[in-house]
């Protein structure tokens, strides 16, 4: 693992652990993502009448916009208790064997990163999903046999960044599969409100709306900006976060007015500076940037292309005027043969 990697994780670990208390419980708190929410309002709803276990749910969509915050949202709204797991954390096919035996009627299996199961994890979660059985092969070679243990009827929320990642036998596995959305600002700007309502800490409407404005439609973002907001208000000022005190805090932590970090601004110049715009592959982005080409499509560009910085051509990425003005320059002419 590189540093790099080693760094965000543990950034990652922190979010989360903070995160928990900020996190809705329930549909009604969960601020935008309105169809999303209406939609397994309906699901769930109708599920708990029927005392049924609920359809497996997909949920996609860059990091940070709530996928995990919706499963347990989701298992609350139920009545029933989640198990978490990670695609990465399940090794072998004893560890998903145990959880699944485990799991009580109608309880969430939470699922996250699971385009990166193993083959051999995902078969056995096939007739799982599908039949609430396993089959476990006992034994080796001629004598090997195959037996069916049942399990109880239980939801499997899956979470990914791109379901392109998904085998389709596994996509098609899944009755409900819903793509979240980076959120508007109005809404980022609600959270940011909620958020600081719950950590008690004084915010004016303005400062809350710069705070949503640089925080990329990411509700992790948001937080995690209002966290460093606040210990710079409770530092420097009298631990209110008007709007001057804001702006001091967001640009002594380098966040710009569209909530770029370094590696947003390195992409976009990269492509600008080294490769006249582009169109540019992907992987040779990745390698001038010393970055990994799976964080840079997963984390990066989605946003960007969201605002409008970025395309993604059949060619390669190109940046787009809109890059350009923002960093001053002057984009090619349209008759040159990049536009
Ligand atoms: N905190 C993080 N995400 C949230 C959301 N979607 N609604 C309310 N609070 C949140």
């Amino acid at each position: 693992m590189t540093d790099d990697r080693l760094v965000s994780a543990t950034r990652g670990d922190e979010d989360a652990q903070y995160e928990v208390g900020l996190r809705p419980r329930t549909l009604d708190e969960y601020i935008g993502q309105d169809r999303v929410r209406e939609n397994l309002e309906v699901s769930v709803t109708a599920a708990r009448q029927r005392g049924e276990a609920l359809d497996h749910v997909l949920l996609y969509g860059p990091p940070g916009l709530g996928k995990t915050t919706l499963a347990y949202v989701i298992a609350n709204e139920l009545g029933v208790a989640v198990r978490a797991t990670a695609g990465p954390v399940l090794e072998k096919p004893g560890d998903l064997a145990a959880m699944l035996t485990n799991l009580q009627p109608r309880e969430v299996l939470f699922i996250d990163e699971i385009h990166r199961m193993s083959p051999v994890i995902e078969e056995i979660l096939y007739p799982a999903m599908e039949d609430y059985e396993l089959d476990i092969v006992i034994g080796q070679g001629p004598s090997a046999r195959s037996v069916k243990v049942p399990v109880q009827p239980f939801t499997l929320v899956g979470a990914t960044t791109r379901t392109s990642l998904l085998t389709s036998p596994l996509r098609a596995r899944f009755g409900i599969v819903h793509r979240l959305d980076f959120y508007g600002a109005r809404d980022i700007e609600e959270i940011v409100r909620r958020s600081a309502r719950i950590m008690s800490v004084a915010i004016d409407p303005p400062a809350a709306r710069e705070i949503a404005r640089r925080s990329r439609g990411t509700p992790r973002v948001a937080n995690r900006l209002l966290r460093r907001v606040r210990d710079f208000a409770q530092v420097r000022a009298d631990g209110a976060i008007t709007e001057p005190v804001a702006l001091d805090a967001l640009q002594l932590l380098d966040v710009d007015a569209l909530g770029f970090d370094d590696i947003d601004r390195r992409l976009l110049r990269t492509i600008i500076d080294k490769f006249g715009g582009g169109p540019v592959g992907l992987g040779t982005i990745a390698a001038a940037l010393s970055e990994e080409k799976d964080a840079i499509e997963d984390i990066y560009e989605p946003f960007l292309m969201q605002i409008g910085f970025l395309d993604r051509t059949p060619r390669g990425r190109v940046a787009t005027p809109r890059a350009y003005e923002y960093f001053g320059l002057t984009a090619p002419g349209k008759d040159s043969k990049l536009w």
